[in-house]
């Protein structure tokens, strides 16, 4: 029906006539945007329940013999530091008797693990340098049972250079670590279940020492741009390493670390990651998350800073992965 558009009276039915007809009200529409985002909130929060049910379900049995497994990859900024300090602490968290070795002059794993680690702190340093023990230099985690450290301070950055001339060079972290494991036997405490190795982001004498005392290395790797640019480099160095140093060294676990499931670029590198190592890479992939950023800031794992989050379930699910897959 026209109406004139100058009939005052018309134009004032005609404008409001849909306004309660087919328009929501603000109220209405705010209701309906709280239940578009409240579904796949709540199907995440119903899948999070359902992960840690699965989760407090499942038995992790302790390991053979002690597993030494050094996390590499000479990008840094990839999780290195994070998925140590986090794997170890959820290992510890899942009952087992857990070290971490910080090797990195920047002595990021000992801080987010509340280990003191000033210049004047007896370090690894004064293990690789000067023939301290293991027992001499170890701290506890404070916030979590089970868990020592060999703490890192700044003075690592020299032992590169000064490595250079000792003796047994490539050896040395690997004699003082097994120098430790038979002192603890000896002395009746309890086994190490796991040790991981935190290396600097280089290939140096630091990362080499690494490899000789482990038994696997797990790289993580970051689900960004060039997530597998460098990674021969990383792969042909463990080749010589297994050739002339350490033979039983192996790739055993790859971890995608930083994910967003909302871009495409995320899914490309994981499936560009499994194409390459369909054997070692964990299902379990560790997601962007604001918490397990934070968590190094009050020198906490995540798992001890905020439990509850998704953060602390993937790496509690990335350890029980690396468990079970023995
Ligand atoms: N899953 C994650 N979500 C958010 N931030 C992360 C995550 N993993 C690592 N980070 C952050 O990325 C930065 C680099 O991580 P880090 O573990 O220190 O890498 P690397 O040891 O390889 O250099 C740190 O600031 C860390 O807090
Ligand atoms: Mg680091």
């Amino acid at each position: 029906m026209h109406r004139p558009a100058d009939d005052p009276a018309a134009g004032a039915v005609s404008r409001e006539t849909p306004a309660t007809e087919d328009v929501p009200s603000a109220e209405q529409e705010r209701s309906v945007l709280d239940s578009l985002d409240a579904s796949p909130l709540a199907a995440e929060l119903a899948d999070e329940s359902k992960r840690r049910r699965k989760l407090s379900e499942t038995t992790l049995e302790p390991p053979e013999q002690t597993r030494v497994i050094t996390v590499s990859n000479q990008k840094g900024g990839v999780g290195k530091t994070t998925t140590t300090v986090n794997l170890a602490a959820a290992l510890a968290d899942h009952g087992f008797h857990v070290l971490v070795i910080d090797i990195d002059p920047q002595g990021n794993a000992s801080t987010g693990l509340g280990i003191p680690h000033s210049a004047e702190t007896e370090s690894i340093y004064d293990v690789l340098i000067d023939d301290l023990t293991f027992a001499d230099v170890i701290a506890e985690c404070p916030d979590v049972d089970n868990l020592s450290v060999i703490p890192a301070t700044i003075h690592l950055a020299g032992a590169e250079i000064e490595l250079v001339s000792l003796v047994a060079r490539e050896q040395r972290l690997q004699r003082a670590l097994q120098e430790y494991v038979t002192q603890r036997e000896q002395q009746g405490l309890p086994r190490l279940d796991y040790v991981f190795i935190d290396c600097p982001p280089s290939l140096g004498l630091l990362t080499v020492n690494a490899f000789v005392a482990a038994d696997e290395v797990l790289i993580p790797i970051q689900c960004e741009y060039y997530a597998l640019e460098g990674l021969s480099q990383l792969l042909n160095n463990i080749r010589m390493i297994q050739k002339h140093l350490n033979p039983p060294l192996r790739v055993s676990t790859i971890l995608l670390t930083m994910y967003d499931a909302r871009t495409n670029l995320a899914a490309q590198v994981v499936d560009e990651v499994k194409e390459h190592f369909p054997e070692e890479v964990l299902d379990t992939k560790i997601p962007r998350s604001v918490r397990i950023a934070e968590a190094p800031s009050y020198q906490q794992s995540v798992i001890s800073y905020d439990r509850s989050s998704t953060g602390a379930l993937a790496y509690l699910e990335a350890a029980a992965e690396l468990v079970q897959r023995g």
